[in-house]
């Protein structure tokens, strides 16, 4: 299986305590364990922030980072070993554990947290956290703060600053580095099979969700835990609903089926989409849509490279996508002035693309000061134009309606342009079809 290294972990905690003032503290909880339903639980999936500093797989823990700290910088609170919950959930690190197998300097049960954790914060001036999107662990936080505050009398020193987290860290897990992009090659590997075996087996008559169950199969065989985000297996006029995820309807011969869906690999995404018809063979205005939005991923790609802004790659699918409307009549007038008024809106609503890393959109700024960001060497990225007409588009002839075409890729910016990492699935018309007509023989 194809992860992080140890030593990558050990060496993103030290480059974020680098960026850390002087005399500070950092303190990350893991993701609570979410209720599917009565005692029934979501599949576990630990936070991101608190996976890239650590590669700890278990709930109820809190990560504290403390530069400079004589006995260890690196203090991890974790569940204790237990032989009775260890027989009914599995094996737990315990504090052993985390200190051998990952890094951590300095471990305690995390039942004594409220007992230990205001004696290291106490003295040091100013405490990072995700402030706000955890409110439970903010109250923590705060009550660990009152504790020292509660002291002041006899000479504790509460910190005074509280800083949020998320700017260094986040830009931090912007660029990604090579262990990081080998692991989201694979997960685009595995993603782009599971893509084939979809097309490979789609037919008239069988359900959306028969298709799902294909991708299913193949992000398990490969490894992955879970997809990295609801598979949308939307067809026909389903096509033309962004965020589709019933994947419940029947298949009809001449429809489109718009497939968006990619695995994760020890925590990273990819995000891939296809749009091919169910019966191996696009029809006239199909196959024109489709190509139009073929031909604004390739300009988009064009306009992702180093010194390029974020926006370029954008600007370029809709200028591509708005004359192309025009040529096929389902938009009129001047092209310059339809992109002035933003006319491709009514068929391409959503940007070309979103970050792309341990979550499926990522975090990182897009604009800084103001101004989009320009692209460098590491960043990940989807590129993913779309032209969607919807069902009940009156202004178009009636032969265009309920074709929702979708094509996404994942890149990452290199020194000379982007290397696409998803380029595994087929995605010319001839490519498509040849495949699809193959498997067909093959069934036959
Ligand atoms: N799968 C969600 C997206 O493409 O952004
Ligand atoms: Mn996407
Ligand atoms: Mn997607």
């Amino acid at each position: 299986m194809i992860h992080i290294p140890k030593s990558e972990y050990s060496r993103r905690r030290k480059a974020l305590m680098a960026q850390m003032v002087p005399n500070s503290i950092a303190i990350l909880p893991a993701a609570a364990v979410a209720i599917r339903n009565r005692d029934v639980e979501h599949v576990y999936r630990q936070d991101s922030d608190f996976q890239y500093l650590s590669g700890f797989p278990e709930p109820q823990a809190v990560i504290v980072l403390m530069p400079g700290r004589e006995h260890g910088e690196y203090v991890l609170f974790c569940r204790e070993r237990n032989a009775e919950r260890e027989l009914w959930d599995g094996l737990r690190a315990g504090q052993e554990g985390a200190i051998r197998d990952f890094g951590a300097d300095d471990a305690f049960p995390i039942t004594d947290i409220d007992d230990i954790l205001p004696g290291l914060i106490e003295g040091r001036d100013r405490v990072y956290s995700a402030m706000g999107s955890n409110p439970e662990f903010d109250r923590h936080l705060m009550d660990w703060i009152n504790v020292i505050r509660s002291k002041a009398h006899l000479g504790a020193q509460p910190p005074n600053e509280f800083v949020a987290l998320d700017h260094l860290l986040h830009d931090m897990r912007l660029y990604k580095s090579a262990a990081e992009v080998k692991v989201m090659r694979e997960a685009a590997r595995i993603s782009a099979q599971a893509h084939i075996r979809a097309m490979q087996a789609s037919r008239a008559g069988l359900h959306e969700f028969s298709l799902e169950a294909e991708l299913d199969y193949e992000f398990r065989k490969g490894g992955a835990k879970m997809p990295a985000y609801g598979s949308i297996v939307a067809s026909g006029r389903n096509s033309c609903i962004l965020h589709y995820q019933q994947n419940d309807a029947v298949l009809k011969d001449g429809d489109l089926v718009l497939i968006d869906a990619g695995c994760e690999i020890d925590c990273y995404a990819s995000d891939i989409t296809r749009t091919w018809p169910v019966n191996g063979k696009y029809s006239p205005e199909q196959k024109a849509i489709y190509e139009l939005v073929l031909a604004a991923q390739e300009a988009a790609f064009a306009e992702i490279a180093p010194d390029k802004h974020w926006n370029q790659a954008h600007e370029a699918t809709v200028r591509v996508i708005t004359s192309g409307l025009v040529e096929l009549g389902l938009l009129q007038g001047d092209v310059d002035e339809l992109i002035a008024r933003e006319a491709h809106k009514a068929f391409y609503m959503h940007r070309a693309g979103h970050w792309l890393g341990m979550d499926v959109h990522d975090v990182g700024e897009y604009k800084v000061g103001g101004e989009w960001r320009v692209l460098e060497v590491g960043m990940a990225l989807t590129v993913e134009p779309g032209i969607y007409i919807a069902p009940d588009n009156q202004n178009v002839a009636k032969k265009w309606r309920g074709i929702g075409v979708r094509i996404e890729d994942d890149v990452v910016v290199t020194k000379t342009g982007c290397e696409i990492l998803s380029h595994g699935v087929p995605k010319t018309v001839a490519e498509i079809e040849a495949l699809m007509a193959a498997a067909r023989t093959q069934a036959a």
